[in-house]
């Protein structure tokens, strides 16, 4: 069985993902109280781990290409490294461009997500690394099957995917997400073309979230004046 699905993100007033770009808090709003509401919120899911994409990934993995040679690995069945009890630090990496060096990012043990058309000497670095790995079907996409085997392979109930928008956006699409949770800063970007929290890459006139109906749950407002909220996603009722 899959996971449960977590999408939980930071957002401005506007919709935007990149905290960089946001206006600075307000006078005697402590902007470190506002950034550390978003671990404090994750830890209240008591989630197995977090998920995000190869682009948000390749800029947290410390690792560089190598080569190991790749004796031993054709299989494309999944490869379990030594987990030692940690969090997940899932991947959606489909033609495995990240590059570890380690069995974890931020102390949580890694499991990248691939396509099986990837070499096989990757396979063989990930391995080296201790990195865990399985497979979304023969182009990477299949992001449903993908999920099945993370929640087959590793046991896990809950996860959060964390971003940025394209995999938010791919998964919104494939109907996977159960709930949807938003830490709105006091703050807006307002530059036209930043990203936000979802953003599929489809044809023009496409809708991603069709045939999906988002259902409060909860508003809170936290120290500092960030409101976080929390929506379930639910078959959209029939027309
Ligand atoms: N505000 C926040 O809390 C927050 C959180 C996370 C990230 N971010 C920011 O968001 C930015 C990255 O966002 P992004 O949208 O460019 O990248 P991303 O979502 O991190 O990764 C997108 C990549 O995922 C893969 N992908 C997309 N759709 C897929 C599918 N259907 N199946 C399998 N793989 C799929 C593709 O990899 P390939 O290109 O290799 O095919 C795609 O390029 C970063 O700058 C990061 O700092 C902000």
């Amino acid at each position: 069985m899959r996971p449960r699905i977590i999408c939980h993100m930071v957002s401005s007033v506007d919709g935007r993902l990149h905290p960089s770009r946001y206006t600075v808090p307000a006078a005697g709003v402590d902007g470190a109280r506002l950034r550390r509401h978003y671990d404090e919120v994750s830890a209240r899911f008591e989630a197995q781990g977090w998920m995000i994409g190869r682009v948000t990934m390749q800029e947290m993995a410390k690792g560089s290409a190598r080569d190991v040679g790749s004796a031993g690995v054709a299989s494309r069945e999944p490869f379990v490294g030594d987990r030692k009890d940690r969090d997940l630090a899932v991947a959606i990496d489909p033609h495995g461009k990240v590059h570890y060096g380690q069995d974890n990012v931020l102390g949580d043990h890694v499991v990248a997500v691939l396509s099986e058309g990837v070499p096989d000497a990757y396979l063989a670095e990930l391995r080296e690394d201790g990195v865990s790995y399985l497979f979304a079907g023969p182009d990477g996409r299949d992001l449903g099957r993908a999920m099945e085997a993370l929640g087959e392979t590793f046991g896990i109930e809950t996860i959060l995917l964390e971003g940025g928008a394209g995999i938010n956006g791919a998964f919104l699409k494939a109907g996977l997400i159960d709930e949807i949770s938003v830490l709105i800063q006091p703050a807006v970007d307002g530059l036209a073309g930043v990203e936000s929290i979802f953003g599929y890459q489809g044809e023009p006139g496409e809708r991603p979230g069709a045939g999906q109906s988002l259902r409060h749950v909860s508003t809170e407002t936290l120290e500092g004046g960030l409101v976080w909220l929390r929506y379930q996603v639910e078959d959209a009722p029939a027309t």
